[in-house]
């Protein structure tokens, strides 16, 4: 992350700890609907939509070698295989053979030379080429070998992170990621060390907004994250794709000497030894990141009402045997503050389906909730959306890499304004 970019987020903490008001600028905004987490109709649209979405599937060590392959098997009935070729390029195809449409593996990885489909033995080369058919005589004389390769998907490596997308017409991925390719540079090279998952009864979307404010802190974590942030000074931007960036300063934080370490040192150490920085990289992984790693949570849609959540303790790399025991340790305090976050998910589901209930109101605070929301239609396109789910894109004048998008550093609260 540029110095410049550090000494803008310590302005806007001081920003935050100061105000008393939301900014004059800030829309009253219109509560969302919340048919959006359990409408089936409005669901598939989403599910759709998130097929041309850049999506996290692992870190290159999960390939170590020439015809390693990891499948995730995550959009709906979409199922896609990563594999590293003879050339050591990783590659994604939907794991669906091309002659009756079977998974050619139901492994989760492993190492080939040749992909074999376990249903009558076609081999595919690892670039996805047809290389031999089985009893050949039998089919007819115009299949063309050539012509059938298994279908490929948009594969492509940042800093070490796997990401594919479904869509042909995808955008390049540093496009995608926008203004966080310039800033997460920490990410280069990190490595699981610890991993843990759950499934919960409820829309994707109540479980990740439920993370992406801090607002909750006092009452959710009284004996673990609100002991260590203080959720007054946290400060929020957000981004053309539907990412945005939240840095919540320590508990206890100090702006004269936090920015007094930034000057006269490494001014990304400065800021992440003083606050937590966390992207949402949209549509749906959190990256809560500290001096010593970051843990990398994912909330893939299953169902309307039902979400697998995981997350990764993510650490420079080791080198060889196991990772440090403190990373379990660090997995399981994560561990500890994901059962206190998801236990209001549910029930949170159940209330908004009850039909009792106007919408989800939102704050200045928790305008990255808004933001999900509003980019979600956009993903989707607005006109597809019904018209009673839509969110109206209020936020525009708060998206920093919007084409003539003016920062005012002075913003004002309310009060203060309508004191002048
Ligand atoms: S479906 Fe794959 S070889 Fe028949
Ligand atoms: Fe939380």
């Amino acid at each position: 992350m540029k110095r410049k970019t550090v000494f803008e987020i310590l302005d806007q903490v001081d920003y935050e700890f100061a105000r008393s008001g939301p900014p004059a600028d800030f829309p009253d905004l219109p509560r969302i609907p919340a048919a959006r987490h359990f409408d089936p109709d409005f669901f598939a649209l989403e599910m759709e939509a998130i097929r041309s979405c850049w999506v996290i599937v692992g870190t290159v060590h999960e390939w170590p070698e020439n015809g390693s392959y990891k499948v995730i098997d995550r959009w709906g009935t979409a199922s896609v295989i990563v594999v590293r070729g003879d050339d050591g390029e990783l590659r994604a195809f939907y794991n669906t053979c091309q002659h009756r449409g079977a998974p050619i593996t139901r492994e989760e990885c492993g190492r080939v030379n040749k992909l074999r489909c376990q249903w009558h033995s076609w081999q595919y080369g690892l670039d996805g080429t047809l290389v031999n058919i089985p009893g050949r005589r039998d089919f007819h004389d115009d299949l063309d070998m050539d012509s059938v390769r298994l279908n490929q998907v948009g594969c492509q490596v940042w800093r070490g992170f796997v990401f594919v997308n479904l869509d042909p017409e995808a955008p390049d991925l540093v496009d995608w990621l926008g203004p966080v390719a310039d800033q997460a540079v920490w990410f280069d090279g990190l490595r699981t060390a610890a991993r843990s998952e759950m499934v919960l009864n409820c829309n994707w979307k109540i479980c990740i907004e439920a993370n992406i404010e801090v607002y909750h802190v006092t009452t959710v974590h009284p004996t673990t994250v609100a002991r260590g942030l203080d959720y007054r000074g946290s400060a929020h931007e957000l981004y053309e794709t539907g990412h945005s960036r939240m840095v919540v300063p320590r508990l206890k934080y100090d702006a004269e000497s936090t920015r007094k370490a930034a000057e006269e040192g490494d001014a990304f150490d400065a800021l992440v030894n003083n606050s937590n920085v966390s992207f949402l990289l949209f549509p749906f992984h959190l990256t809560p990141s500290g001096a010593d790693g970051m843990t990398l949570q994912t909330f893939w849609p299953l169902d309307v009402d039902k979400t697998l959540l995981e997350w990764w303790t993510m650490v420079p790399d080791w080198g060889d045997g196991d990772p440090p025991a403190w990373t379990q340790e660090r997995n399981d305090y994560f561990d500890q503050v994901m059962d206190e976050d998801t236990e209001s998910n549910e029930p949170v589901q159940r209330s908004l389906q009850a039909g009792a209930f106007p919408g989800i109101l939102t704050s200045y605070h928790e305008r990255r909730i808004y933001h999900h929301e509003a980019a979600v239609d956009r993903l989707i396109g607005i006109d597809k959306v019904p018209e009673e789910l839509r969110v109206p894109q209020l936020l525009d004048h708060y998206i920093v890499d919007r084409p003539g998008y003016g920062r005012e550093p002075d913003r004002l609260p309310s009060d203060a304004a309508e004191a002048d």
